[in-house]
């Protein structure tokens, strides 16, 4: 069961879990107005799941015998920051009540954690699987918080919590909602559109990245994994990529040589960014379970433009 379906990672691992697990057994977990629509919502099962409320977890767990929870329910840095509490009561009571669940039901649960839960005195450089995470972002507060409960459930009651650090997601389907890597998402459809793309991120910023098809690769893979492998569980650093502005762009001009970028920064975003690591070092997870991402800056733009365009502008 996917909890957080229709969200930016939810709909797609919906619908990848149920090309390789069969439709019917996957359950697309929505709240009320964030429905499931189209091929999500035809495909397959859905299931009210609001992680405010536990009686709603624990009936569909039961009612749909769950034994996987994929725990996607979030909002991202920047959309946290101006709502703190809420950001706290869906990552952290939300998660408490889906572990509670987990552990009564025996269920596997997943619930991502992020770049963002590094901070400013983290290594930016290889940061390294284990390492100094003070974040000063509501998310990042939360995301450490995710990983200490999640591992506090499997070493406290066996319940089976895996999770990793998502670095920025791109994809060409579900936009994100309000993070400080959505600008590497932005900039193609802007360019798709022919228009000028105003970066809100500096010259010179790095940040971890990747492909969605490489995201949903390491949620499934890693709860596909012999747990006698396992020496981490709550979170393993991943990651595809690492660029700043400027280099996503040169990718995009490749392509569409007009293609015009300028500089508006936005200070939160920029204080943010500046505050996650450049680049980490995922050998934990290659080593645990074989991480092995497809796609790089120059694969994932020629993807990125063939499929937007397809859509955007013939479709
Ligand atoms: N994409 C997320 C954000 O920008 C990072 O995990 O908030």
């Amino acid at each position: 069961m996917i909890v957080g379906s229709t969200g930016q990672i939810g709909s797609e691992l919906t619908m990848e879990l149920r090309k390789r697990y069969g439709n019917e057994s996957v359950v697309a977990g929505y709240i009320t107005g964030a429905e499931p629509k189209g091929e999500l919502k035809e495909s397959g099962p859905a299931a009210l799941v609001d992680v405010t409320d536990p009686n709603t977890i624990e009936a569909a767990v039961k009612q749909h015998s769950i034994d996987t929870i994929y725990n996607m329910a979030a909002l991202l840095s920047v959309v946290a920051e101006n709502n703190p509490q809420l950001a706290w009561k869906i990552g952290i009571d939300g998660l408490w009540n889906i572990l509670e669940v987990a552990r009564q039901c025996g269920c596997a649960v997943f619930t991502p954690s992020s770049i963002g839960s590094f901070g400013a005195d983290t290594p930016h450089i290889h940061t390294p699987q284990d390492t100094l995470q003070h974040p000063r972002t509501i998310y990042g507060v939360s995301k450490v918080t995710t990983e200490l409960l999640s591992d506090y459930y499997f070493h406290r009651y066996g319940v089976d919590t895996r999770s990793v650090r998502f670095p920025g997601i791109i994809s060409n389907v579900t936009l994100p909602g309000g993070g400080t890597t959505d600008y590497a998402v932005e900039i193609y459809y802007a360019a798709v559109r022919g228009e000028r793309f105003v970066c809100p991120i500096k010259e010179g910023t790095y940040m971890d990245m990747m492909y969605m098809p490489d995201a949903l690769d390491a949620a499934i893979r890693l709860m596909e994994a012999d747990p006698a492998r396992l020496i981490h569980r709550n979170a393993f650093n991943v990651t595809a990529m690492s660029f700043a502005p400027e280099q996503i762009y040169a990718s995009i001009k490749k392509h569409l040589p007009d293609f015009e970028m300028v500089y508006d920064i936005d200070p939160l975003k920029e204080e943010i960014a500046e505050s996650w690591p450049d680049c980490m070092d995922d050998t934990c997870a290659r080593q645990e379970w074989d991480w092995n991402p497809k796609y790089d800056l120059e694969t994932m733009t020629a993807d990125m433009l063939e499929k937007l365009k397809a859509r955007l502008v013939e479709g």
